[in-house]
Order: structure tokens, then C-alpha cells, then sequence
């Protein structure tokens, strides 16, 4: 009996544990998968023609497929028992919209729970997130077919397979591709190809070792696996069950990613795909519905389009606003006068100012080369706030343009900008005469070289004054607008631009153009230029150059009094060629000094009628006219005792301020 009893004890153990065993599936074959009962979640569905499709095309979403009960691959953990070996077999293919370029891809998942709702889509691929990726709280092992290269997971390709183990980061990875069974050599797979392909996910328990081997659906199972790696299943799944199954995501390119066969296999090899009954893989993934198109494309285009518009005007606003310039219809006639900005812009460098030549009173000077000509030239900036007289004043530009003479600067032409007038002229290698006179460390200009320059200068102001069809006043004859050119030539500059401000932009405030020191007294006291007053200034030139001082001279005390008067004063002691330049240490032609001299007084007498003519002036100059004795009473004038008597000069401004600025004067324009 106790025998009996014994083995009735030993069925019914036997047989309770078969049914225990009955109730854990522990394989499966899904040939297609039309009525299987899955556990989906996200974009997962089973279609109508029998596939598992996990993603639908639609972006940045993210679909599982498990098998809906749970699988035990540990036995006895309580007791420390080890992990089950287990086998799968499963056909995938993915359809992405672009024939080399897709979402992430889709993995094989061994996992202790079926939600995988805190996961993220795009690389993270529906496993994981950024915060939890890798921690083994997320329990899973992986296989992954991943078509993106995520350098942040370490992916080799956009084409590999990986395991992985709670995260996204593979332990092994290869790309898709297989070993010929024969030969051994490494053939190639496409995950993207459009084409079904066959995965195996081989788990030996005994070795701890996941072996994952593909194929192209024709071939069968290739001996040498793909990858091969050791993990403690276990570990990772931690209880004695877990979920079997597929997670997929997509990124930004539409695609799908399907499962056409699967099969499962509890201590061993997964029972074979019946490959004839698959159903064929929609390799067109379908246009996406046209009215969907309109909706999200269309206003994402045109969102980019306008971006790109707006874009565009920018560049070109700042662009037209860096060379904008001004232009009038009444310029057309100047056109070949014009420069446009842009070229100028280039020439100067931009205006930098390396390209600086000097500040004068009405702006900067800056050296340029034209492009394409390679001509010299130096860019005269002009502010000028108000257009009126503008018209006029360019027109004076371009007839000054036509001036031509050995001793001008040859004016080439202007731009015109909003505020701001450039003027282009021949470039000066040897700058101001002003520099050689008055600073220090400059190169001293002999004799010889000084008459030329006044006779130069002379010559210039007659071309103005007498042989050019209309008479041209210069209203600002000063060393500092004499340049010389690279053979020392006097080139007369900047005539005519005194009109500029002639022409008066502030009607509160009057103008009186020319330098201190070179205005004749009349021109403080009725406030108009004329060729006597260019006479004027051109005698405190030939004085200035003589002498070497400035028109103003302060002397010990600190008192200012004018070249001329000094000049006179010396003149009716009879030591005039005393006041010749010290620099010159008397190395200088006697008649010719006492000439200009003896002439400068002259030029410079107060009363208009006085002074000569230009054409005068030059035949003295060239001797081919005698100067006229001056007599005591001819210039016993004290200059700037009447001037001040005028109000002109003020004896505590600067010698050199241009276009002074003098309300008190009485009808000064
Ligand atoms: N064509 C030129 N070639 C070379 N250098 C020049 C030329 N024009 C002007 N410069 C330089 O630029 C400086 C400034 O010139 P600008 O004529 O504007 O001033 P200025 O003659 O000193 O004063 P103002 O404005 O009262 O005439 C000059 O001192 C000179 O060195
Ligand atoms: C699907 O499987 C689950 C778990 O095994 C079961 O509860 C459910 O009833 C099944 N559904 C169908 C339609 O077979
Ligand atoms: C894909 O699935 C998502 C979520 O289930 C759905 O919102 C979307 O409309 C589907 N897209 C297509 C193209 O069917
Ligand atoms: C893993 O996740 C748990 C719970 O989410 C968290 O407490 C832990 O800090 C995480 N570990 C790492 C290394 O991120
Ligand atoms: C296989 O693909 C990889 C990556 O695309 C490439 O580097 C390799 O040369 C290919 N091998 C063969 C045999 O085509
Ligand atoms: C791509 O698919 C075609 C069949 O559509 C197959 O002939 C070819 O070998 C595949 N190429 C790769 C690299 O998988
Ligand atoms: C895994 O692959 C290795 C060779 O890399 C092989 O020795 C082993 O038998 C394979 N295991 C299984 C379960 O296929
Ligand atoms: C695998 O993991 C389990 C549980 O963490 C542990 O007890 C066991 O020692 C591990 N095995 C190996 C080979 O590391
Ligand atoms: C595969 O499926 C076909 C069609 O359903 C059937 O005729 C064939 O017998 C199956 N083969 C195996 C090995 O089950």
C-alpha cells in the first residue's frame, strides 16, 4: 500500500507539475500574423493582409508588439535557478519614404514588463528615454536594427545590428549582413532595401551567450552567427518571467517598419518560418494623403518660405543699405561723373583707416584704388545733412570735373549717399604743402622748389579766375589745400567746395567760408567771395611759403598778430628778406624772395582795388613784368587793427578753423 500511495504521490506531483508547466506557453509560430492576439500599443497594429506592423508612417511616433502573456525564462529563481535558453526566428522589412534614409529602426525585446510608455520615439527607438537609458531598472535585452547613426549611443553605421542591454548603447554591433556558410566570407545586407530579411536570436543559458545571425529570406540560417556576445539574462530580467516581443519608433522620415513571420522557442531552436506563406512586403510605402500633405507640408513650406524671404531681404537691405546711395533724376546727366559707392566702398578697404590720408574741415580723406582701373585716387568724404543746394552743388562738381590744369587736383567725380557727398580726386603721393612747411620733422623745401610751387599756384589761380569760359572762385586758397604731386608739382585742390557750405544748411547760423588769416577783411564784412579776396589769400599763400609761418604768427608774449603786418612792419624797415624762412639759413635768391614778398603785400593790401590781378600777379612772378615801387603810404596799413575794428578775426582762434562761424557779423552772406 505504501507503495501505492507512494506512487500515486509521484503521478500526482508528476502531473501537477506538467500542468504548471502547461500554463507558461512556452512556444509559438506566427506564419503572418491575420488574427494573432497580440499586446499593442502606440502605432503597433495587426494588419488586414496579416502583418505586424509596429510604426505607420507617421513621424516621431512609437509602436510595441508582445506576445500577450508572459514567458518564463528562469526556473526556480527563489532557489537561484538560472536563466532557460531560448530561440526566436522572426521576418522583418522596413518601407522608409527615402531609398537611403529612414527612422531608427525596430528591435527584437526580451523584457520584464510590457510598458514601455515612458520611453521616447526617433533613436531612443521606443525602449528608454534620455534619463533612464542604460539603468538597469529598465530590465530588457534587445536586438537592435537600427538605420540611424546616433553618435551618442556609439552607432558604427546607419545599417547595423546590435544586443543591447537596457539601453540603447549596443554591448556588440556589426553591420547588417551575414558569413556564407561555405566560404565564410562576410556578405552585405541592406536593412533598407525594401526586401524581407530573416533574424535569429539564439540565447545558450549554459554559456550565458546571445547569438543574433540574419539572412536574406531565401538563404537558411548561416552557421556563423552575426554577433555573439555574453550576457546574464538573469540579471536582466531579474524574475522568473518576461515579455517577448517588438518595439519600433520613427524619427523624421516617414517610414514603416513591419514584422511579416515570427516563431518562439522555450530549450530550443525556434520552430522554422513557413516562407511560402508570408505575404509580400509593401515596398511602396503609399504617398502620404494629399489633403495631410497640404495640411502640414504646405504650411511648413510655406512657413520656410518666408523665413527664407524675410531672410533674403535682410541680406539684401543690408546689403543695398551698406552701398546705398542717393540718386536724382536730375543726375543722369552727370552720369560718367558718378562713382557708385560700392566701388568706392572697395577701393578705400572700406573706408578703414589704414586708407586714411588726413581730417580736413569737411571731412575725412582716405587713399583709394579703383578696382578694375587700378587708378589712384583720394576719396573725399562730405557730410552734408541737407539736400538743399545739393543740385547745384553737384552741378558745380561735375563743371569743376572739367577743369583741367597741371596745377589742380584733378577732381574725377562724386557719390552721393543719404548725409554725405564723396568726392573722387587724383591721388597726391606727397600730400599737403602745408605738412613741408609747418611740421617739424618734415623734409625743408628749398628755395627754388618754393618759388616754383607760388608760380605753380599762381598759374592754377589765373586758369580759375581768367582762362576758363566761366570764372571759378576758389574762396579757400591755403598751403593746406596745396598738394604736391609725385614731382613735387603744386596741384591747387579743393576749389569750389567752399560753395558747399556757401549753399548754408543751417539758416541760424552764418557761415563765413575760407581759414582765418586768409579771409580778406571785406569778405568778414559783406560776406561775398570774390577774385580780389582769392588774391588776398593767395599773398598770405605766397607769404606763408616764404616765411614759412603761419598767416597768424604768436610771438613771445603770447600776442597774435598777422603774417602781413609783420611782414609790412618789417618791409618799412627795410629788412624785409629777414623774415625769408630761418630754415633756409639764407640759401636763398635775394630778388626773387624780396619779389614775392614785396608782392604778397601787395595781394594782401586791405582795400580790394588795391590788390592785382592774377594775370598781374603772374607776370611779376615771371618777370616778364616789373613790380610797381610801393611807396610808404601805399601800405602803411596795420591789417589787423582794421580787421579787428570789423570784428573779423578773433586773435584767440585757432589760425587754422575753416569755415569760421561768425553770428556777429552783419550781413555776412
Ligand atoms: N588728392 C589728394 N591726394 C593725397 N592726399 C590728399 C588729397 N586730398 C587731401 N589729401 C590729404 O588729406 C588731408 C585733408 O584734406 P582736406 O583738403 O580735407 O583738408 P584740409 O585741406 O587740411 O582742410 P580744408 O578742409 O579746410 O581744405 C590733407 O591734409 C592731405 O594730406
Ligand atoms: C489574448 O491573450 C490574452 C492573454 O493570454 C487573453 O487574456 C485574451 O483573452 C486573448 N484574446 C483573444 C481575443 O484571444
Ligand atoms: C498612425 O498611428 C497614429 C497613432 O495611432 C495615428 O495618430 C496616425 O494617424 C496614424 N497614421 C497613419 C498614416 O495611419
Ligand atoms: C536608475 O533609475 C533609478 C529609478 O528610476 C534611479 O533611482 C537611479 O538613480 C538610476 N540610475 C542611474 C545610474 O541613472
Ligand atoms: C559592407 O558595408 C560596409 C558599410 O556599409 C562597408 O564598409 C563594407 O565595405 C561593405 N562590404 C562589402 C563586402 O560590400
Ligand atoms: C536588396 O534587395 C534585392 C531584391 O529586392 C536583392 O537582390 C539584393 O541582394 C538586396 N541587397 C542587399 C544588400 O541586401
Ligand atoms: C553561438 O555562436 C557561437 C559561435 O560564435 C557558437 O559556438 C555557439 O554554438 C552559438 N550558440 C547558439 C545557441 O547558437
Ligand atoms: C547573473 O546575475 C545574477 C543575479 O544578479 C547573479 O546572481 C549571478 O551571479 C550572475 N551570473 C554571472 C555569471 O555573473
Ligand atoms: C507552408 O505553407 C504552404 C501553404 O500554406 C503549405 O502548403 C506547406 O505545406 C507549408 N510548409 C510547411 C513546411 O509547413
Amino acid at each position: 500500500m505504501p507503495i501505492m500511495l507512494h506512487a500515486a504521490l509521484l503521478l500526482f506531483l508528476t502531473l501537477h507539475r506538467l500542468r504548471l508547466a502547461a500554463a507558461a506557453v512556452d512556444q509559438f509560430t506566427f506564419d503572418g500574423f491575420a488574427g494573432a492576439n497580440l499586446t499593442l500599443d502606440g502605432t503597433a497594429a495587426v494588419t488586414a493582409d496579416g502583418f505586424l506592423r509596429l510604426t505607420n508612417g507617421t513621424t516621431l511616433l512609437k509602436g510595441h508588439a508582445f506576445y500577450p502573456s508572459p514567458l518564463r525564462f528562469r526556473r526556480d529563481a527563489a532557489s537561484g535557478g538560472g536563466a532557460r535558453s531560448f530561440s526566436a526566428a522572426f521576418v522583418f522589412g522596413i518601407a522608409s519614404e527615402y531609398a537611403d534614409l529612414s527612422s531608427p529602426g525596430l528591435a527584437f525585446v526580451v523584457a520584464k514588463s510590457k510598458d514601455f510608455s515612458a520611453a521616447l520615439q526617433s533613436q531612443y527607438m521606443g525602449l528608454a528615454n534620455a534619463a533612464n537609458n542604460g539603468n538597469a531598472t529598465n530590465h530588457f535585452l534587445a536586438v537592435e536594427l537600427d538605420t540611424i547613426v546616433n553618435a551618442e549611443f556609439g552607432d558604427m553605421s546607419n545599417n547595423h545590428v546590435g544586443i543591447n542591454v537596457n539601453g540603447l548603447v549596443s554591448r556588440v554591433a556589426d553591420n547588417a549582413g551575414y558569413y556564407e556558410d561555405g566560404t565564410g566570407a562576410f556578405r552585405n545586407m541592406s536593412l533598407l532595401n525594401r526586401t524581407a530579411e530573416q533574424v535569429w536570436v539564439d540565447f545558450d543559458a549554459r554559456a550565458s551567450l546571445v547569438n543574433v545571425t540574419m539572412a536574406p529570406l531565401e538563404l537558411p540560417k548561416p552557421r556563423k552567427p552575426l554577433l555573439s556576445t555574453a550576457v546574464n539574462l538573469s540579471a536582466i530580467i531579474e524574475g522568473e518571467e518576461a515579455f517577448v516581443g517588438f518595439s519600433s519608433s520613427t524619427g523624421v522620415v516617414s517610414s514603416r517598419h513591419y514584422v511579416l513571420a515570427w516563431s518562439f522557442k522555450m530549450d530550443g531552436p525556434a520552430p522554422p518560418l513557413n516562407i511560402s506563406k508570408l505575404p509580400a512586403l509593401p515596398v511602396a510605402i503609399p504617398k502620404p494623403d494629399p489633403s495631410k500633405t497640404l495640411k502640414i507640408v504646405l504650411p511648413i513650406a510655406s512657413a520656410a518660405f518666408v523665413l527664407a524671404l524675410a531672410i533674403a531681404v535682410l541680406v539684401i537691405r543690408r546689403r543695398w543699405h551698406k552701398y546705398a546711395e542717393l540718386k536724382e533724376d536730375w543726375e543722369a546727366t552727370f552720369g560718367p561723373h558718378r562713382f557708385s559707392y560700392k566701388d568706392l566702398f572697395h577701393a578705400t578697404r572700406g573706408f578703414c583707416d589704414e586708407r586714411l590720408l588726413g581730417i580736413g574741415g569737411f571731412g575725412r580723406v582716405y587713399r583709394g584704388v579703383l578696382p578694375v582701373s587700378g587708378v589712384e585716387v583720394a576719396v573725399k568724404k562730405v557730410s552734408h545733412e541737407s539736400r538743399q543746394g545739393m543740385k547745384e552743388f553737384v552741378a558745380e562738381v561735375v563743371t569743376i570735373g572739367q577743369l583741367r590744369h597741371r596745377n589742380l587736383v584733378q577732381l574725377l567725380g562724386y557719390c552721393r549717399r543719404q548725409g554725405e557727398l564723396l568726392l573722387v580726386y587724383d591721388y597726391m603721393p606727397n600730400g599737403s604743402l602745408d605738412k613741408f612747411l609747418h611740421h617739424r620733422n618734415s623734409l625743408i623745401l628749398n628755395w627754388g622748389q618754393r618759388f616754383r610751387i607760388i608760380k605753380g599756384v599762381a598759374c592754377s589761380v589765373l586758369y580759375l579766375h581768367e582762362d576758363w569760359e566761366q570764372v571759378v572762385l576758389h574762396r579757400d586758397i591755403k598751403a593746406s589745400n596745396v598738394l604736391l604731386d609725385a614731382e613735387m608739382n603744386a596741384r591747387l585742390g579743393d576749389f569750389g567746395l567752399a560753395r558747399l557750405y556757401d549753399h548754408g544748411t543751417d539758416p541760424h547760423t552764418t557761415h563765413v567760408v575760407g581759414t582765418m588769416g586768409y579771409l580778406a577783411p571785406e569778405v568778414g564784412h559783406t560776406g561775398r567771395a570774390s577774385k580780389a579776396s582769392d588774391v588776398f589769400a593767395f599773398g598770405v599763400f605766397m607769404l606763408e611759403v616764404a616765411c614759412g609761418r603761419r598767416p597768424v604768427v604768436q610771438d613771445e608774449h603770447g600776442d597774435h598778430y598777422l603774417l602781413v603786418d609783420w611782414v609790412a612792419e618789417q618791409w618799412r624797415r627795410g629788412t624785409v628778406v629777414d623774415t625769408v624762412d630761418p630754415r633756409l639759413r639764407g640759401d636763398f635768391a635775394v630778388e626773387e624772395a624780396s619779389l614775392v614778398l614785396k608782392l604778397s603785400l601787395l595781394c594782401s593790401h586791405p582795400l580790394p582795388g588795391a590788390r592785382p590781378g592774377i594775370r598781374q600777379i603772374t607776370q611779376f612772378l615771371d618777370g616778364s613784368a616789373p613790380l610797381p615801387e610801393l611807396s610808404e603810404a601805399h601800405l602803411g596799413f596795420n591789417l589787423q587793427d582794421l580787421m579787428r575794428r570789423n570784428q573779423v578775426l578773433n586773435p584767440h582762434s585757432s589760425p587754422s578753423t575753416v569755415a569760421g562761424n561768425i553770428s556777429d557779423v552783419p550781413a555776412a552772406r
